[in-house]
């Protein structure tokens, strides 16, 4: 299989020494990647700013923000079987980017935002035979909240993380996730590490593509 990934996350520039960004650091991602990659799969990895090595036979594409990520993955999404969209992308960018340094005097109290385009729904007409596979990271009910994206993302599986639990989410090598599937299969699994949790969802994947009756 062909396996598009995203990961980590995006920075959404105020001028060329601010950003907002998330915690993201790319290590689910990356995870996915490499395993992905060990199994025999042709892997490219969109990958925002983060520190990591890209991992053995990985064919990586580095990105700033929200907007160079989605044309990145309209770009890459032709090739690919599988689309894992990993990253923790910007919801928001501020409204105006200054090509200079914001001076003190010069800042606003209020800093206006506009919504970043949502990259898995805006690639959703793209989708076609691929599996598409996202991640919600919640702070609390991710039953419901991953279900719900599952649904209104029209994804073939979510995977929901509580990213305020112990070893869970952001920054850590470990995980504890719960896979939702479109025709409702729940996997809940223990706390793992990010590379087992690679490994399981890319099994969930491979069910469902070899299903679908494309090995
Ligand atoms: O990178 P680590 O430090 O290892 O942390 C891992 C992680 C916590 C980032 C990862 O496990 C995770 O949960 N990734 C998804 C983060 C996220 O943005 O979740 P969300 O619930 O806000 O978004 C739901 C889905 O929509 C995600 O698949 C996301 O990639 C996608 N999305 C979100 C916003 C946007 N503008 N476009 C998108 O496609």
């Amino acid at each position: 299989m062909h396996i598009l990934i995203t990961a980590g996350p995006t920075r959404e520039p105020l001028d060329p020494v601010r950003f907002i960004s998330n915690r993201s650091t790319g290590k689910m991602g990356f995870a996915l990647a490499k395993v992905a990659a060990e199994a025999g799969h042709v892997v490219t990895l969109i990958a925002g700013p983060v520190t990591l090595e890209t991992p053995a036979r990985v064919r990586r594409i580095d990105v700033e923000t929200a907007g160079q990520m989605l044309e990145a993955v309209q770009r890459e999404m032709q090739a690919c079987d599988v689309f894992i969209s990993c990253a923790a992308v910007a919801d928001w960018r501020p409204a105006v980017c200054s090509v200079t340094k914001l001076k003190k005097s010069e800042m606003p109290g209020v800093l206006q935002l506009v919504r970043n385009l949502d990259i898995l729904e805006t690639v959703r007409p793209l989708k076609g035979h691929r599996c598409f596979v996202g991640f919600a990271a919640e702070t609390g009910n991710p039953e419901q909240e991953g279900m719900r994206k599952l649904r209104d993302k029209g994804l073939d599986w979510l995977v929901a993380n509580d990213v305020t639990e112990p070893g869970a989410g952001f920054a850590v090598d470990t995980n504890r996730v719960i896979l939702f599937s479109s025709d409702g299969r729940e996997e809940r699994l223990p706390l793992l590490p990010k590379v087992e949790v690679a490994r399981r969802i890319l099994a969930c994947v491979q069910t469902s593509f070899t299903s679908a009756g494309m090995v």
